[in-house]
């Protein structure tokens, strides 16, 4: 609840209430609180009344302000480093035709490739950038970036840079995830098996270049088979890297329990995720992210196994999965909206699924929780309850995004 006073804090927060999240549930809340932060860190979070003095006297910077405070949402799935966009898919689909006939046909994913190809890495930041500044102005303070529609080395190395430039120019926290194994680039057709010993082999080079924080795939019948995956993964082994999976989307292919087998951060999607997917994620704590936005546009009707996830205690994150073909969707609050209203999560819920849930789906334990010793990551909202983040469908409701105790919006 507080920190010794050695010397002035960076910057004190007073008279707003907290979410701080601690706790196993509920929103953790403190009213008339103060908020407290020195060298990135916060080093008070508790009623005003218990501050170790005048509020003047503790910090350089003393903010009185009101609303609400919740840690930075954590964005842990996004593909949001990619060129040009697929609204013309998005009409077909409408239509009539399914994503996977999209997909079989030539176009999906692999028409995002053949645009991220032909974009500079210039190109591809200029493009990328409003993405991430839309998901930071609406709270996201880390944000998850997979490579994926490069497909070969070069290209994915281009996105994973980007998503690394993204970090820099907007002072964002940026995790990245190799996503080679999203698609087969046609160059490979009939040949995935040779395409998954590429993507394999592509990895240690990228690592070596600071470029992997995490590796992924796309376990699907319009991606790659558990066998070719577990292959992925043990590349991934092989580095020391954690995996997560694009699991159970479409179908049941056991990618939940893939995952839970190599000791995974957590399985994404798990719409089809059977029971016994379930336990294996609960046994070997893996999160389970949840993306609404996806199932939204796809218009799915197959939920995920929520009250199962619940019963065994699986974590349950929620992301934005902003991406160009299944998800073009810009603000994690909005993903929390989709959350509550298709999955029926509460709003505290998703806020946890924003935020701790979240980062520990990067394996991040520094985060997403107010508490004295964790990043001073967080978002001054305006607002009169946090169920209020969740219920309003767009708007603009943060009055201040800080990450590492600075300012950014
Ligand atoms: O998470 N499922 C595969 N990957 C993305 C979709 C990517 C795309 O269609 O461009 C997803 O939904
Ligand atoms: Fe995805």
């Amino acid at each position: 609840m507080q920190a010794a006073v050695t010397e002035r804090w960076d910057g004190l927060v007073v008279g707003v209430s907290l979410a701080t999240l601690q706790g196993t549930e509920g929103y953790g809340e403190i009213a008339d609180a103060a908020l407290g932060w020195h060298d990135g860190r916060l080093c008070f979070v508790g009623p005003r009344s218990a501050l170790p003095g005048d509020a003047r006297d503790l910090a350089d910077e003393v903010i009185e302000a009101d609303g609400w405070i919740t840690p930075g949402l954590v964005d842990c799935h996004t593909h949001l480093v990619f060129a040009g966009d697929r609204a013309r898919e998005f009409e077909l689909r409408l239509q009539g035709a399914s994503y996977e006939e999209i997909a079989r046909s030539g176009g999906g994913i692999v028409s995002t490739v053949r645009a991220v190809r032909e974009a500079d890495e210039n190109t591809l930041l200029a493009q990328s950038l409003p993405r991430a500044r839309a998901l930071m102005r609406d709270g996201v303070t880390t944000v998850e970036i997979k490579s994926g529609y490069g497909l070969d080395f070069d290209s994915e190395r281009r996105m994973l840079r980007v998503a690394r430039r993204i970090g820099q120019q907007l002072g964002v926290q940026v995790s990245t995830t190799y996503l080679g194994a999203h698609a087969l680039p046609p160059e490979y057709a009939g040949r995935a098996d040779d395409y998954v010993e590429a993507v394999a082999a592509w990895l240690p080079r990228l690592h070596d270049e600071g470029l992997v924080d995490a590796v992924d795939a796309f376990c699907e019948g319009i991606g790659f088979s558990p066998a070719q995956t577990r292959r992925v993964f043990e590349a991934a082994g092989a580095l020391g890297l954690p995996v997560k999976l694009h699991a159970d989307q479409l179908s049941d292919l056991g990618g939940a329990m893939l995952v839970a087998e190599f000791g995974g951060l957590s399985a994404d999607h798990v719409e089809h995720t059977s029971i016994e997917g379930v336990r294996a994620m609960a046994a070997h704590g893996v999160v389970a992210v949840l993306l609404p936005g996806a199932f939204h546009v796809l218009r799915e009707t197959k939920l995920p196994p929520l009250d199962a996830f619940r019963e065994h205690g699986v974590a349950m994150a929620v992301a934005t999965d902003c991406n160009p073909g299944t998800s073009p969707l810009q603000s994690l609050r909005q993903a929390m909206q989709l959350a509550c209203t298709h999955f029926r999560l509460t709003p505290a819920e998703a806020l946890r699924g924003a935020t701790v849930h979240g980062a520990r789906a990067l394996g991040l334990t520094d985060r997403g929780v107010l508490r004295v010793g964790m990043r001073a990551d967080f978002v001054q909202w305006r607002v009169r309850h946090p169920a209020e983040l969740c219920y309003w469908l767009g708007g603009d409701l943060a009055e201040a995004v800080y990450v590492g105790g600075v300012r950014l919006a």
